[in-house]
């Protein structure tokens, strides 16, 4: 503890927060947390090369993020935003004594409020290796055991969003063969557990209502701000932030597929690690 404190007392509150996802997935938590702290400093990195995450194994996920994270150590970030639930589930628990920032997990960050919401039967659409290492239903029934969580995987999600393939009669067809999955267990609310998936709403909401679906971006980026409050590390800039993109291949495809999310003036630069 006295460490933690040591460490964070000597942080440079204006020093950038780093988010890191595969992808444009982790541009819906960046947009909300954007609106909620606009003065912060931010510098994100999609490793487009290597997504998809969630077909990666352990071993290969650990090797991308602590590249990632050695990239952020090297830009003196105060904290990195894991905007990628499949990073979250496989390799937040290996690594996350190992950097001197704060590190903020979606999965875990959101769980205990999901938890406590007036559910009994909560269904969970996630990747497969998300889905595989169960990190939802765990960290969910470990505040609350009475809800029953249905995880279901969607392999073939995230390179429809990359590619900007959601219109299509395929994808359309992918997403409700996954909805009626789940539909058939009855769950009150869906959680869409990967950071891609709130890119496929338009087309999820032909089919049943939006507001069925649990996007955990905004409450993922508001977890942050207080804990950033309570450690007294919030920026102490009065004007916007500075905020660069890095990808670590296909910049304009980047630029194209999240439109729907976050707008950004420039093409993101390569960023090879
Ligand atoms: N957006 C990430 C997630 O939340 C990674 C998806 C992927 O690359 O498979 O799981």
């Amino acid at each position: 503890m006295w460490r933690v404190l040591t460490i964070i007392s000597k942080i440079n509150k204006n020093a950038p927060i780093g988010f890191f996802d595969s992808g444009v997935g982790g541009l819906t938590v960046y947009s909300e947390f954007r609106k909620l702290l606009p003065s912060e400093n931010c510098i994100y990195f999609g490793d487009t090369q290597n997504m998809p995450y969630g077909e990666k194994s352990k071993e290969q996920l650990i090797e991308y993020s602590k590249k990632a994270f050695d990239f952020f150590v090297s830009q003196n970030a105060k904290a990195v935003v894991m905007a990628c639930n499949t990073t979250s589930a496989t390799v937040y628990d290996v690594l996350k004594d190992s950097y001197p920032f704060r590190l903020y997990p979606v999965i875990q960050s959101v769980a205990e409020i999901i938890a406590m919401l007036p559910y009994k039967t909560i269904g969970v659409f996630a990747t497969p290796a998300t889905i595989n290492s169960r990190a939802y239903s765990k960290s969910i029934n470990s505040v609350n055991r009475d809800i029953k969580v249905i995880e279901i995987a969607c392999p073939s999600w995230v390179k429809i969003v990359e590619n900007n393939l959601e219109t299509t009669t395929e994808a359309l067809g992918e997403i409700k063969l996954k909805l009626d999955q789940m539909l058939s267990y009855n769950p009150e609310a869906i959680v869409l557990g990967c950071t891609h998936y709130p890119y496929l709403l338009p087309q999820l909401s032909k089919f049943v209502p939006e507001n069925l679906f649990i996007n955990p971006a905004s409450a993922y980026a508001d977890y942050i701000r207080r804990d950033l409050i309570s450690l007294d590390l919030l920026s102490e800039q009065k004007n916007n932030g500075s905020e660069i993109f890095y990808v670590s291949s296909s910049p304009e495809k980047f630029k194209k597929a999240s439109q729907m999310f976050y707008r950004m003036d420039a093409v993101p630069e390569i960023l090879c690690l």
